[in-house]
């Protein structure tokens, strides 16, 4: 799959392209990242790529011509089709099941705004989606699109050293759809505190029902929402509901 990059920032891409366990996938080019910066299809001496908005007001607006200039040069690059994602405050919510559509597919062109944002009728014309990071104001989507490409990179075959990691993460559907539980490692006394002595116990049943009652317990405390999606989907069982009326009777 290739990911398209256009970003007033390209070095910022460095140290995630080269570094960790998701390396593997972009040197390989299993997630190819290519980075065009829009100040390359600029005009004039200073390449400007914004200017004052229209209106008045604060800060200044990406302008819409050298955005398309750049976006019509990566379509004559790339072999496929592509949407456009725009990162932006504005747009859906970054999840694991939007993550996880574009883990599966061919890849996509994304718009890193900076500034107050970008000319509405750049968006309008060639926009197809546009993805926030969070309810939180960000300097630039250079962030929102590595957190995008982090979590993309590790869904891939063979990134992860353990294929198992992915799947006992939080939010994933093909196990529960709850959040991870808590993990320990040595020593077994830390700071005068014992590992869960279950955890030390070889006995994989019980471990791993210690482990799904934690999940379950978290996800009450921390994240209702996705207890209520896990059972509205019939990913709880009998023994599940049991031990959350115990725990936490009011979610019930
Ligand atoms: C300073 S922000 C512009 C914020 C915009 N004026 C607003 O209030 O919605 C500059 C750029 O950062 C990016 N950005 C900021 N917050 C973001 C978020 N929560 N998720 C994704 N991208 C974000 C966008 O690409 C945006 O164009």
């Amino acid at each position: 799959m290739r990911f398209d990059v256009i970003t007033l920032f390209p070095e910022l891409f460095a140290p995630l392209l080269t570094t960790g366990i998701t390396r593997r996938a972009f040197e390989s080019g299993q997630v190819d990242v290519q980075l065009t910066n829009p100040r390359d299809f600029a005009e004039g001496a200073y390449r400007r790529v914004d200017d004052r908005p229209f209106g008045g007001g604060p800060g200044m607006v990406m302008m819409a011509e050298p955005l398309a200039q750049t976006l019509s040069h990566i379509r004559e690059q790339r072999q496929t089709q592509a949407p456009v994602v725009l990162f932006s405050p504005i747009g859906k919510v970054l999840d694991h099941a939007l993550v996880s559509e574009f883990a599966t597919g061919e890849g996509a062109i994304l718009l890193c705004g900076r500034y107050e944002g970008l000319d509405q009728r750049f968006i309008d014309a060639h926009v197809d989606m546009q993805v926030s990071l969070g309810d939180f104001v960000l300097s630039g989507g250079e962030i929102a699109a590595m957190a995008l490409l982090d979590a993309v990179a590790r869904l891939q075959p063979g990134v992860l050293g353990d294929p198992m990691s992915h799947h006992q993460d939080s939010f994933n559907p093909a196990l529960d759809g709850l959040l991870d539980c808590p993990h320990y490692t040595r020593p077994e006394v830390w700071g005068g505190v014992a590992v869960p002595e279950i955890l030390l116990s070889g006995h994989h049943v019980n471990i791993e029902r210690w482990r799904r009652e934690k999940r379950l317990a978290l996800t009450a405390r921390n994240r209702p929402d996705l207890l209520v999606r896990a059972r509205s989907e019939g990913r709880l069982t009998p023994q599940d509901e049991q031990y959350l009326s115990k725990v936490s009777p009011s979610l019930l």
